[in-house]
């Protein structure tokens, strides 16, 4: 079975009601990145943190996966399908794709501040006194600005190994998720959808990019129906 690996950011979930970062009225456009998504912030003030988090985990009950998330799964018969997402909500698990990768955590996870590998399935709002099994104050299991991303060695070496590549919804502007194009064999076919397509550098090197410029609940049907024929 042939491997196809798709990279997916907050644009595959915007049809679902799930508010990109980048765009017009995103969540950086009414947030500060470093109040409320990275450790400085956390250790300035832990309630603005939860809430920022509380807020989006309370949205995720009420969304629901869309024509994109599920045309990704159709691919699962055909191909050795890989989801790496730069994305924390569950609409991937949802639609039904077995596969996931998240590169920056999960919503519905929190772990401990004392031991990392105490992670727990969370899907409630998190507040100061949550604690661990050791006692130690709870957080999201989000992968924040500065943090190290655990995921990326296994996902660049999914990535080498594809013998195609799809990009669904992300600004490729966040590294190191922008950079694993560069773990691709030379000429392996990429296809990158997004109504609003920004080429990186690393896709510019690219001799086999399609690019179609809509919206992941049209445009990756399309893709599914080409590679499934
Ligand atoms: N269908 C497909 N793509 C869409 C749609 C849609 N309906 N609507 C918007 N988009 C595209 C935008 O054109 C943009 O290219 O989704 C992309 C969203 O870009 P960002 O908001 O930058 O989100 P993303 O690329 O996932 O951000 C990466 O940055 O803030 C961090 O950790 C956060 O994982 C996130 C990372």
């Amino acid at each position: 079975m042939k491997k196809i690996v798709v990279l997916t950011g907050a644009g595959i979930s915007a049809e679902s009601g799930v508010q990109t970062f980048r765009d017009a009225n995103g969540l950086w456009q009414n947030h500060n990145i470093m109040e409320v998504a990275s450790p400085q912030g956390w250790a300035r003030n832990k309630e603005l943190v939860l809430e920022f988090y509380n807020q989006r985990r309370r949205q995720l009950h009420e969304v629901h996966p869309n024509e994109g998330h599920k045309a990704l799964v159709d691919l699962e018969k055909y191909y050795d399908t890989v989801i790496i997402t730069q994305n924390v909500d569950d609409l991937h698990e949802r639609a039904g794709s077995k596969n996931i990768i998240h590169l920056h955590g999960e919503l519905f996870k929190v772990r401990s501040t004392g031991d990392e590998n105490l992670v727990y399935e969370w899907k409630k709002d998190l507040n100061i006194g949550d604690k661990c099994e050791k006692g130690y104050q709870l957080r999201p299991h989000i992968v924040w600005f500065g943090e190290q991303v655990p995921m990326i060695s296994v996902a660049a070496k999914e990535v080498m190994d594809a013998d195609i590549m799809i990009i669904v919804g992300t600004s490729m502007q966040v590294y190191p998720a922008a950079g694993l194009v560069s773990y691709l064999m030379q000429g392996t076919p990429i296809y990158y959808i997004d109504p609003n397509p920004h080429i990186s550098y690393e896709l510019q090197r690219s001799a086999n990019l399609e690019v179609l410029s809509e919206k992941a609940s049209t445009g990756v049907r399309k893709v599914v129906n080409k590679l499934t024929g």
